[in-house]
């Protein structure tokens, strides 16, 4: 049999922290045709890729990232108080001068980012608050242009709210006619509870009209009392949508008491509510009403991880008025959720990475693993396993998407050169050898 690439020698994630066996790849066309232990597999023919050792898993999946909003930081000006409420003032003011070109330049821009580092499927939110829909126009067009680079999934996200905004429902049907892929919303933002209460209904009903997912933005705020989750869990069940609803944020979530928690966290699991984490931006953006002690103003990730309900880490902003810094890298987000979350236990880190991984795959129904059969999209990573992936946060030396090279970085090499005039290479892992050397 013959193949078009054959990577050598990779361990494959999810490795659960066990001496994963290496194995060859090989793919042809778009599906891997075999996956079999090192060193067994006739590449005649095939490009042959060293793996060497690396670590070889499912692309990453952004499952959150507003790319109408990305790089357009200090524009019209910077958000110095780096509050939530400055950069929704700031993008008031910067969406005004939004046009079609602009948003394609940018989000282009941030996908060539994301794909460089091994993502290879983006859902992003866009904001139809506005009666042209000019960044969701623009982005609909790209979709279609990056396909050959990246999935890319586009939800209607009412910014501004629903209730709260001048045709806020014709808007959002608007968008799902035009060809949004989900149903996105914000509850905790409309006038009043009763007016986020009435959006989420409106959300439910506008799915079953439209056969679209849900993925809303959920009680991203400190107030414990913004508890408009239960009324997603709830309408989930009663619509039978268990596994196509996704709630993003639920920071309020860590400011709940436990004993609502504990109610809250069993229907989610019952409901099959997938939750996305944005660490990144909510590590900065929450907490600003507190002196101290000051909360973190992230969702329970570990208590939700551990009852067996999805969780996600989304990117969530790149360069934008919430968040001046980001570079489009899921290990960046991710590494902020371990430190956020206090997953820093040596299983918690490998269930971690499921995060940007099978889980977020799950949530979008593609490939949670790789096997013969599957498709061919995989990256490589220059590290063994995934506790070193959230801790160097390394380049990926190939991303492969349908069978096709999409992207690779060469591999770095740090050296120092000492006083006598010995050059030592620096490599960021541990020495070899225990105690006794
Ligand atoms: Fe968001």
């Amino acid at each position: 049999m013959s193949f078009d690439v054959v990577i050598r020698s990779v361990r494959l994630a999810p490795t659960g922290d066990a001496a994963a066996q290496l194995v060859d790849v090989a793919v042809t066309g778009p599906t891997i045709a075999a996956i079999r232990p090192a060193g067994t597999l006739d590449s005649a023919g095939a490009v042959e890729l060293p793996g060497d050792g690396r670590l070889c898993s499912i692309p990453f999946v952004d499952p959150h990232v507003h790319l109408d909003a990305v790089l357009t930081v200090g524009e019209p000006h910077h958000n110095e108080s780096g509050t939530l409420i400055e950069g929704i003032q700031t993008w008031a003011e910067r969406k005004q001068t939004l046009t079609h070109e602009d948003v394609k330049r940018r989000a282009l821009e941030a996908i060539l980012w994301e794909v460089a580092q091994g993502t290879g499927l983006i859902r992003s939110h866009v904001d139809v608050c506005d009666p042209s829909l000019v960044a969701l126009r623009a982005l609909l067009e790209l979709r279609q242009e990056v396909a050959d680079l990246v999935e890319l999934r586009l939800i209607a996200f009412p910014q501004d709210g629903i209730l709260s905004f001048p045709d806020g429902e014709a808007l959002m049907r608007e968008a799902m006619r035009l060809g949004c892929d989900l149903i996105g919303g914000i509850p905790h933002y409309e006038w009043t509870r009763e007016d986020g209460i009435a959006e989420v209904q409106f959300l439910f009903d506008l799915a079953r009209e439209t056969g679209a997912g849900i993925d809303l933005h959920c009680d991203e705020t400190d107030d414990e009392q913004s508890r408009f989750l239960e009324h997603v869990a709830a309408r989930t069940m009663r619509d039978g949508m268990q596994g196509r609803v996704v709630a993003g944020h639920t920071t309020a979530m860590g400011s709940y008491n436990d004993a609502y928690s504990f109610k809250l966290l069993q229907i989610l699991r019952r409901a099959g509510v997938t939750i996305v984490a944005n660490p990144l931006d909510n590590i900065v953006l929450q907490g600003r009403f507190d002196s101290y002690p000051k909360r973190r103003g992230m969702t329970r990730v570990k208590e939700l991880d551990r009852l067996g309900i999805n969780v996600v880490c989304g990117h969530d902003s790149i360069m934008d008025p919430w968040y001046p810094l980001g570079r489009g890298s899921m290990l960046d987000a991710l590494s902020m959720l371990v430190h956020v979350a206090q997953m820093t236990g040596r299983s918690e880190l490998f269930s971690a990475f499921a995060m940007i991984t099978g889980n977020a795959a799950r949530a979008s129904g593609t490939a949670t693993e790789l096997r013969e059969g599957g498709p061919a999209d995989l990256v490589v990573l220059d590290c063994e396993d995934e506790a070193e992936a959230i801790r160097l946060r390394p380049p990926c030396r190939w991303v492969l998407r349908q069978g096709r090279l999409v992207a690779e970085t060469p591999s770095g090499a740090s050296v120092v050169h000492r006083g006598d005039g010995r050059t030592v290479p620096v490599t960021f892992t541990k020495p070899r050898g225990g105690p006794t050397g």
